[in-house]
């Protein structure tokens, strides 16, 4: 009788690692298990300990989303990106509202690599609401414009977007089954497990997020400053049944 091989397997939750410095994101990457999770580094942590402590996640295992959502003109966001892609990553982001030509050039800039990341756009930040797009001259709600963003992205040729995953069902009617949809804004049923002062907007819970058609969930501070992280980031995968 022949055994099929196990399907390999795709985490679904990414650790934001938003520490200030390379060490507590060192401790706590320790406690993880690479098969269980993915891991983020943002602009804080990347600044502070540079491209070093992304080879060093990848070296044990982690796939790294390098999440510098860059946004300049083409050609410095393809030099960017390429030496991004060069550390190793499994994903990197990139503005959508940056345009066409510079998504394009992006996607191309990654292509040639020999390990190509996953390439995703920002679309529109989780932490904004209708009144604050109102604010920067964007008319409409949020979903609008994330969609609009979102095909820009496709038709440029990326993997997929982040968006709330309040936006996840409508993108993945629109974009279909292959389009990767991160999600962060993601937030516990248990509210008391994040701090007061939450600047995320357009939230929704872990297992509502993947039912609204979310790939990822790009978890942070509702792991990070919990009690216990661990027992938390095992919590969030009972529940999404991972
Ligand atoms: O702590 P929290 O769960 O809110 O962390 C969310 C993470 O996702 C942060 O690292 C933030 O920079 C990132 N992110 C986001 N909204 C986006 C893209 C990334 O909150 N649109």
């Amino acid at each position: 009788m022949s055994v099929s091989p196990a399907a390999p397997i795709d985490p679904k939750i990414i650790v934001a690692l938003d520490y200030a410095s390379a060490q507590p994101a060192l401790d706590i990457a320790a406690r993880l298990d690479p098969a269980l999770c993915r891991v983020k580094v943002g602009k804080e942590l990347f600044t502070a300990a540079g491209p070093a402590l992304g080879e060093t996640l990848v070296a044990r295992g982690f796939g790294v989303f390098l999440d510098l959502k860059f946004h300049d003109i083409p050609n410095t966001v393809a030099s960017a990106c390429k030496a991004a892609a060069k550390l190793g990553v499994w994903m990197m982001n990139v503005h959508a509202s940056g345009g066409g030509g510079m998504l394009r050039a992006a996607r191309e800039a990654v292509a040639l690599e020999s390990r190509r990341p996953k390439l995703i756009a920002v679309t529109v930040l989780t932490s904004l609401a209708q009144s604050d797009l109102a604010d920067i001259g964007m008319q409409g709600d949020p979903a609008a414009a994330v969609l609009r963003l979102a095909r820009l992205a496709q038709g440029a040729g990326l993997d997929g977007v982040v968006c709330s995953a309040q936006e996840a069902r409508t993108l993945r009617d629109a974009c279909g089954p292959a389009f990767n949809l991160v999600t962060p804004g993601i937030r516990l049923a248990d509210a008391s497990a994040m701090p007061a002062g939450d600047d995320q907007k357009r939230v929704m819970t872990p297992r509502a997020a993947l039912e609204a058609g979310a790939d990822y969930l790009v978890i942070g501070r509702p792991i990070t400053q919990s009690a216990d992280p661990i027992a938390t980031l095992q919590r969030i995968q009972r529940e999404i049944g991972a």
